[in-house]
């Protein structure tokens, strides 16, 4: 029996990161593994109440609250579903990010292998996430503690546990909220997730299962896995290092270079080159509306494309954004290009002298109706970046964070000026996978009904 159809989704029964960005100033992402099946029914019972929809909470913002994703494991554990049941779930869920058919989009070469994670590879298996907000830190401590001490409970495992004199992967106060390590602004552009849209890759449907959509075909959408999956959203969670001292140096070392061919200080070649890495500035204006500055009246913009900037003059066609979201590019296949919802956070100090060894970096939440058809195409134009017939053949990959150890590589980045072509021969890895999980963010009565 399908479990589709395309009346409108109940709030209610979605959990809220999905629909909404919170503003909470704290949160927390705590990564588990089950040891028994009561153990963790009984986990997931003491947590139940905190859990967050995506209903309207009006004035009454609350001071706690939690999201829940389970990978295949962990659903496979707490589910009452049987395995030809459990054989509805899309293969890319099921085998996980490690899996080889994961890592050809992926490709988590050299530092970033599966085999140096921290969690999400073989023997360190995840089979849950918590994601905790708070308004501020001791309520946010508060309810990490609730979570904490109802996985000892349950004899769940914590990955990267206090205990064990790792931090969990707390925000710091001191990294401002909507701003990454790099110091670029984050969380400007989201798809709009409008409704009856089914060709919209940012319709909703593209990212709740259970509703049609052509674009991403979330599933499953049969049978007691399509009822198990209605109104819930996969989440590839992925924690992603950033070296802020390659980073400035590369940074430093070009602009000294480049400056006298564009005519500017090296000061404003730093920023250029920033730019031009990623597609927008560090205030987040867009390079195709704001070409030669940063102009605070277009840092939040998201209404441009990149069709009238053929030879990448404005924007180089590698450049992160561009990559990522190529919006009215040329594409070398029919349909448009798929959008990830994004949320997440800065984890780790700033970087200075006294903090440089330590861990950084962001935790990123990339939710879709489909890993596959969103997350790892997406991650496989990073990579490659053979998405477009535009792209003159040697492009090399996303300048800010593909994996530069992937064989057959082009690590090189041309950046087009009216003064001719700046070359860098090649990029150094800014970014590395610390660790990954694929999870489904159930709906609600779904997440009710493991516990019942
Ligand atoms: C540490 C790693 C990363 C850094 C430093 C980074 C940085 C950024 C920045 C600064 C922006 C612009 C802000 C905005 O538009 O909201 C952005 C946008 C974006 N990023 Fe990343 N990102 C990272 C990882 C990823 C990954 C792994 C993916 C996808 C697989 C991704 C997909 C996107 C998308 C889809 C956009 C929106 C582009 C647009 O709509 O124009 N990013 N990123």
């Amino acid at each position: 029996m399908p479990a589709t159809n395309s009346s409108q989704p109940d709030k209610n029964n979605v959990q809220g990161m999905i629909m909404r960005g919170y503003t909470h100033p704290w949160s927390c992402h705590l990564i588990f593994k089950f040891a028994t099946q009561p153990g963790a029914k009984e986990f997931i019972k003491t947590i139940l109440p905190y859990v967050q929809s995506a209903a309207d909470w009006g004035d009454n913002k609350p001071e706690i609250m939690l999201n829940i994703g389970f990978t295949f494991t962990g659903l496979k554990l707490v589910s009452k579903l049987t395995t030809s049941d459990l054989a509805g779930f899309p293969p890319t869920f099921k085998q996980g990010p490690a899996s080889a058919g994961s890592q050809q989009s992926l490709n988590d070469f050299g530092t970033s292998a599966p085999n140096t994670w921290v969690f999400g590879q073989t023997g360190k298996q995840v089979d849950c996430v918590v994601h905790v907000y708070g308004m501020d830190e001791p309520a946010l401590n508060k309810l990490v503690k609730i979570v904490a001490d109802a996985a000892v409970a349950g004899g769940l495992t914590e990955y990267l546990p206090i205990a064990n004199g790792t931090k969990r992967l707390e925000e710091y106060a001191t990294v401002p909220r909507n701003s990454i390590h790099f110091g670029y602004l984050d969380g400007i552009d989201q798809p709009a997730l409008g409704w009856g849209s089914p060709s919209d890759p940012a319709d909703l449907s593209a990212f709740l299962i259970g509703y049609p959509n052509k674009t991403s075909q979330p599933g499953p959408s049969y049978g007691n896995a399509g009822i198990f999956a209605k109104d819930g959203c996969y989440n590839a969670f992925r924690m992603l290092y950033q070296d802020v001292n390659v980073f400035d140096t590369f940074l430093e070392t070009n602009a000294k270079a480049i400056a006298p061919k564009i005519g500017k200080s090296v000061e404003d070649t730093i920023a250029w080159l920033a730019a031009k890495l990623n597609g927008r500035w560090l205030n987040g204006s867009p390079l195709e509306l704001s070409p030669d500055a940063p102009d605070p009246k277009t840092s939040h913009a998201t209404a441009f494309g990149y069709s009238g900037d053929t030879t990448g003059m404005k924007c180089p066609f590698a450049a992160h954004n561009r990559v990522a979201n190529p919006r009215d590019e040329e594409l070398s296949e029919q349909g448009p290009p798929p959008r990830l919802i994004r949320r997440g956070m800065a984890y780790g100090q700033p970087f200075n002298s006294k903090t440089a060894s330590e861990d950084r970096g962001l935790i990123g939440l990339f939710l879709c109706g489909s890993l596959s058809n969103q997350f790892e195409l997406l991650y496989s134009w990073i990579n490659t970046t053979n998405f477009s017939n535009l792209f003159p053949s040697q492009q090399g990959q996303d300048a800010l964070i593909a994996n530069r150890s992937m064989p057959g590589a082009d690590t090189s980045f041309t950046i087009p000026t009216p003064a001719g072509p700046v070359e860098i021969e090649s990029l150094p890895q800014f970014v590395v996978a610390r660790g990954t999980a694929y999870c489904i963010l159930p709906g609600i009565s779904t997440l009710k009904s493991i516990v019942e």
